[in-house]
């Protein structure tokens, strides 16, 4: 039945999250480290990747089977040209109940002063900037190109004056590279309109040396900050939602809207696989099942070998029908050594499937 498919573990289909390009000009080193993505690294060409035209005929066959929510991510999303052209296409289809799905778009912020009026203006609904700090030499130090914290900055206020509401940004913690930052992120983002997220650092793809002691568990992070600023915890905004929320109080210990909330995403110590509703398009057309999926299913391969709509929407459900990944999950029952990333069989990178 349309809109109704579920996996084998009785979970539905909400969220698209498609990659538009696997290149950045970044290279935070928990995602693209310069040694790995240097001049020699071999980026996809240009005629692999997705046209926008293929983008929308696929996401098309996504919302017949109850997406909501499409989210562009990368690499960096806004260095794909024209990227509004896209965002009109997308913004013009409907979700089974007839409504427009919810588009966002997840980015460095680099491009963003430039880029947030023509986006807003083509239907884009809103907008997650990354930001894993506020002092500038640590900022520059982790995006590994000495790029200044205030030109993102000027994006965050761009997206604000061109009226995309809702904004989010979100901070990667790493235990000894940017803990002291938490602090300050939380103090600047009160009361501004914009949820700012913690996201414990994952062991994604095969490059970054990931390590269980570079993560800060957000129990730590929660109990650290409330020791300095007044929280309280929220309920869940939407099924499966990745983050916690927690609101700002004010004096009398009580959640205050005006202060706003904050959330953190803990998919290493409190995974949330249960309830993950996300399907993923990588920049060349394959679909992938869980963020640490070692392989995705070929569908560029059904459009440019003139499958039918009805046969597109086919595929994808039969493929999110057999879909039984929970990797989060596994890992947290698995012994602390199986978590080193030199361990285990290659993954498919951030950067190349997205956030
Ligand atoms: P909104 O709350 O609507 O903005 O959506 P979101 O939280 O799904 O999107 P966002 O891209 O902001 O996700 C934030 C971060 O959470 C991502 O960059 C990932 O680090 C992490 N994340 C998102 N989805 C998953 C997932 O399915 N599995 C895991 N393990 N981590 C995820
Ligand atoms: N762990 C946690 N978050 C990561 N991101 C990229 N790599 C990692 C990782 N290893 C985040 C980015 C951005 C989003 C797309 O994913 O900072 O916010
Ligand atoms: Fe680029 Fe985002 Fe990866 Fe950093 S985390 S290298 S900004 S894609
Ligand atoms: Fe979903 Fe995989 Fe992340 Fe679990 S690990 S929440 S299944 S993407």
């Amino acid at each position: 039945e349309a809109g109704r498919v579920t996996d084998t573990l009785g979970r539905p289909l909400r969220d698209l999250r498609i990659s538009v390009t696997d290149r950045c000009n970044f290279r935070c080193n928990y995602c693209m480290p310069k040694e790995v993505f240097d001049k020699e690294h071999a980026y996809l060409p240009h005629s692999a990747l997705l046209t926008f035209e293929e983008i929308t005929r696929l996401a098309t066959a996504f919302l017949a089977h109850g997406v909501r929510k499409i989210r562009l991510t990368g690499g960096e999303p806004l260095l794909r040209k024209n990227l509004e052209e896209l965002v009109a296409q997308l913004a013009a289809l409907r979700t089974v109940d007839g409504r427009a799905p919810e588009l966002t778009l997840t980015t460095n912020g680099s491009l963003l002063a430039r880029k947030a009026q023509v986006l807003k203006d083509a239907g884009l609904s809103r907008v997650t900037v990354s930001l894993d700090g506020l002092d500038d030499a640590v900022f520059r130090r982790m995006n590994d190109v000495d790029f200044p914290v205030a030109e993102v900055l000027a994006g965050i206020d761009a997206a604000q004056a061109a009226g995309l509401t809702g904004t989010k940004v979100n901070m990667v913690v790493k235990r000894g590279t940017n803990e002291h930052e938490i602090l300050p992120m939380a103090q600047h983002f009160r009361g501004t309109g914009i949820t700012l997220r913690f996201i414990e650092y994952m062991d994604v793809g095969a490059t970054n040396g990931w390590r269980m002691d570079e993560v800060l568990p957000s129990r730590e992070l929660i109990a650290r900050l409330r020791a300095a600023l007044p929280l309280v915890q929220l309920g869940a905004s939407a099924p499966g939602e990745t983050a916690e929320r927690w609101g700002y109080a004010n004096a009398a210990g009580h959640y205050d809207p005006a202060l706003g909330e904050m959330g953190v995403i803990s998919s290493v110590t409190q995974a949330f696989c249960g309830s993950c509703n996300r399907a993923r398009l990588s920049t060349e057309g394959r679909m992938y099942l869980c963020l640490f999926a070692g392989q995705g299913y070929d569908l560029r391969a059904l459009v440019r070998g003139g499958a039918s709509d009805e046969d597109l929407q086919g595929a994808v459900a039969s493929i999110w029908q057999g879909r039984a990944d929970r990797y989060s999950e596994l890992r947290a029952s698995l012994p602390a050594e199986a978590g080193d990333a030199s361990a285990r069989p290659r993954r498919i990178e951030m950067s190349y499937i997205g956030g």
